[in-house]
């Protein structure tokens, strides 16, 4: 074992590359295309502002989200296996938010030895900032570099190689639709190096009723964080969501076997975005969707993996088999 406890705590360095102005062009970008098709959509990186983030953190200590708590039993669990088997020297993490569970494998990686830096990348600036200062705290002698950026936009300015454990937790991945999802993948993958390993955390198919209860809880937390988006267009580009007047809706997608939040208008309204210069107009019960959030079943997502380059090499669930984590490596 080798004990770094002495080592001395180091300043964590951020790098950013969303700056204010890039993320006000996206997201009129992204508002003026959402609102002018048919049906309407946001995408979901717009949630995590710092109130999102932090109904998110809320999201993830309710009993009826049981991801969290599923996918922490497995990297308790299998921190120690996953850290024999990489050996990493840079470790990365995607959609790094407050790197809570992250500091199981972390723990791990700190009695083995080889860990040298730790790279969580986020698009919410805010969280980035304050768990990248917690982490270097909490390990002395780690070098830790925050990235805040757009998965979609800013992988390349992460590092490669150094036998690097990239990781994509919390089923963040099921956020993407299936032909981004494998565009995303396909990102990550030409990306790592020979030897390299990529640790994905992801939610399964499951129980109808259990999977809305996850997206719909009983004191209206989710709601509130689907509505965040309409509060984010309002602040961000002088708009006029009445936010009373939209209600929150997740259901389950047997088809596409995905969860979608969406937000249904309550009557006929037509809401003004200013920045844009649009009018836009919601008829009685239309709904717009704010997220899908698959959920997997293991051969087709290890073929996901292999159509993309990466070879499965484990799969752990939990005890109950809701949630599975998995390692695969660049060949
Ligand atoms: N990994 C954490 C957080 C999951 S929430 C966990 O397992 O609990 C999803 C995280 O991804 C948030 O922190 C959000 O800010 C970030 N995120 C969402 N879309 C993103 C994007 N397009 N680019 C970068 N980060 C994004
Ligand atoms: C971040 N992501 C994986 C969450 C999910 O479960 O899809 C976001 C979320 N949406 C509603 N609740 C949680």
């Amino acid at each position: 074992m080798n004990d770094r406890s002495t080592d001395t705590v180091l300043a964590p360095t951020i790098d950013v590359h969303l700056g204010s102005d890039d993320a006000s062009k996206a997201l009129r970008e992204d508002v003026t295309a959402g609102l002018t098709t048919q049906p309407k959509e946001l995408p979901p990186k717009w949630f995590y502002d710092e109130r999102g983030s932090a109904l998110f953190d809320e999201i993830t200590r309710l009993d009826e989200y049981y991801p969290t708590e599923a996918e922490r039993e497995i990297l308790l669990q299998r921190a120690p296996e996953i850290i024999d088997l990489v050996a990493p020297e840079t470790i990365v993490e995607l959609g790094s938010g407050t790197s809570d569970k992250t500091k199981a494998v972390l723990d791990a990686a700190r009695v083995r030895g080889t860990m040298r830096r730790f790279v969580p990348f986020d698009v919410s600036e805010a969280f980035l900032r304050t768990s990248a200062i917690d982490l270097a705290e909490r390990y002395p002698g780690l070098v830790v570099h925050g990235v805040v950026g757009d998965f979609d936009h800013h992988l390349p300015y992460l590092p490669t190689g150094d036998r690097q454990l990239l990781m994509l937790l919390g089923g963040t991945l099921g956020n993407y639709r299936p032909d981004d999802r494998l565009a995303f993948l396909s990102a990550i993958a030409s990306r790592q190096s020979a030897g390299d390993h990529v640790l994905i955390g992801i939610d399964l198919v499951k129980d109808v009723g259990r999977l809305e209860r996850a997206y719909d809880d009983a004191s209206g937390v989710t709601a509130a964080f689907n509505k965040n988006v309409l509060h984010v267009v309002n602040r961000e580009l002088q708009a006029n969501f009445d936010i009373d007047r939209f209600q929150h809706v997740a259901r389950f997608d047997l088809e596409n076997e995905w969860i979608e939040m969406l937000l249904r208008s309550d009557g006929e309204q037509v809401v003004e975005v200013s920045d844009l210069n649009l009018a836009v107009t919601f008829s009685d019960g239309e709904l717009m969707r704010t997220e899908v959030s698959a959920k997997f079943r293991q051969p087709a997502f290890e073929a996901e993996l292999s159509q993309v380059g990466l070879d499965p090499v484990a799969w752990w669930t939990d005890q109950a088999g809701d949630f599975a984590v998995s390692l695969s490596r660049q060949s």
